[in-house]
């Protein structure tokens, strides 16, 4: 059922190549006619080296890879926002994500449920993330593990509508 695993900057061309097949075939699948292409290379041009690097060395962001076989077939990365060094205990997930050909395994599911675990160990008391209404599968994995629509954005990033979803630890 997968190994969860820190992510280390070695696993950095692996995870590149799930990371991308990923959100390529999601936005085939479920955003084209929603979500700007033009974002969406965006944010694959924010999964860089560099920025990656920068993640890794942060001490409030983590990050995790999924392996099956030895393999990286998914990953998950989150930051405690703090503030001015006062444990705020927010979580912001930031992007969880599984190989097109590994999906619909419960991977994802192992996956943000040791993300969950991890959070409540680091003694947090929230995790938020921001989605789009069209991600069908994130949603429903998102509600099936306790996640619940706090916020409708109208016309947020790039002009369009996003959904900011929040579990209370
Ligand atoms: C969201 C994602 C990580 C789920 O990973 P996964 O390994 O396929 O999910 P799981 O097999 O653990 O499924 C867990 C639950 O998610 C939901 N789900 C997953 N895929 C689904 C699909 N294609 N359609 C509807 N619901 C789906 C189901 O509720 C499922 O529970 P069930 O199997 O008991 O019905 C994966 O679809 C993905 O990588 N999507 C592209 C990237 C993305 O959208 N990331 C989130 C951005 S906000």
């Amino acid at each position: 059922m997968g190994i969860v695993r820190r992510m280390t900057i070695e696993d950095f061309g692996d995870e590149l190549e799930v990371f991308t097949a990923s959100f390529e075939d999601s936005w085939n699948r479920y955003e084209k006619d929603y979500y700007p292409r033009k974002a969406l290379e965006f944010d694959l041009q924010q999964h860089n080296p560099e920025n990656m690097k920068k993640t890794l060395e942060e001490p409030n962001s983590f990050r995790f890879v999924i392996e099956e076989n030895g393999k990286i077939v998914g990953g998950a990365s989150g930051t405690i926002l703090r503030g001015n060094d006062i444990e705020g205990g927010l979580v912001r997930l930031s992007s969880i994500y599984i190989h097109p050909s590994h999906q619909r395994k419960g991977l994802g599911r192992t996956l943000l449920n040791h993300f969950i675990e991890h959070c409540k160990q680091q003694k947090c008391h929230k995790i938020t993330l921001y989605t789009l209404p069209v991600l069908i599968p994130a949603m429903n994995l998102y509600l099936k593990l306790g996640f619940v629509p706090e916020a409708y954005l109208r016309k947020e990033w790039w002009n369009i509508d996003f959904l900011k979803m929040s579990k209370w630890l």
